[in-house]
């Protein structure tokens, strides 16, 4: 992909992970990419149970059923789609060319022109279905890429592991946002121990109440 994205569709599915979608139209908002967002009835439910006051920001909203939208035709102009977060149901549909509504036929479209296609697929565990519909959509172009915390960021909030998860998918559509430093190698020994000794003095800070030990639960 040749420069930085100026126009891109971005689908949310009904997938866990509402923030990821809110946080990714915010950042290719302030990238000043024109979003054009698809946002699937699933999605639409999860969003009104993880996050009510959430809103999707975009400068072009369809409808989810509009097949005969201007992001339907590879004639438009796009430069690139990420699904976010992409539900296995819509990675089943992408994998096998079922565009039976205006998400699937996007990213179908996206894959025809041979444009790029991020699919941040959120499911656990995997069966073989799963894998199998990741590595049909891997062969005909889609770039996997599962929305999967790091920890050797140091988080300190989960915004802080939203943004990187973001930051890492972006990325790959060639919007380059704060959020995921390059990796500068692996710190001296003595500022790591510090890191890790900081991690574990948040963890220990959590209040204790509602937590449970392994202890207090025989054969856990
Ligand atoms: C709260 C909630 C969380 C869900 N989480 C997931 C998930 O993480 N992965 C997934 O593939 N489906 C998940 N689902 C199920 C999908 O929403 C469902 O399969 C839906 O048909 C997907 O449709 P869509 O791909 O058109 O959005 C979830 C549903 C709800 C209500």
């Amino acid at each position: 992909m040749a420069g930085a994205p100026r126009r891109v569709v971005v689908g949310v599915s009904g997938a866990t992970g509402t923030a990821l979608a809110v946080r990714a139209l915010q950042l290719l908002g302030a990238a000043g990419v024109e979003r054009h967002l698809i946002v699937s009835p699933a999605a639409r439910r999860t969003a009104a149970y993880e996050l009510p006051e959430a809103t999707f920001d975009a400068e072009v909203v369809h409808n989810f059923r509009d097949i005969g939208a201007s992001i339907a035709s590879g004639s438009y102009p796009v430069d690139a789609m990420i699904v976010i977060p992409c539900s296995v149901k819509t990675l089943g549909a992408i994998a096998s060319g079922v565009s039976e509504n205006l998400l699937v036929r996007a990213a179908d479209v996206t894959l025809k022109e041979r444009r790029r296609l991020v699919l941040c697929v959120r499911e656990t565990p995997l069966h073989l279905g799963h894998l199998r519909a990741m590595v049909t959509a891997t062969e005909i172009g889609a770039i996997i890429a599962p929305p999967m915390p790091a920890f050797y960021s140091m988080p300190e909030s989960l915004d802080d592991v939203v943004d990187h998860i973001v930051a890492r998918a972006l990325s790959l559509i060639g919007v380059h946002v704060p959020g995921a430093p390059p990796w500068q190698g692996e710190p001296a020994s003595a500022a790591r121990a510090e890191g890790r000794r900081a991690g574990i003095e948040r963890t220990q800070d959590r209040p204790t109440e509602g937590r449970r030990s392994a202890e207090s639960e025989p054969g856990r």
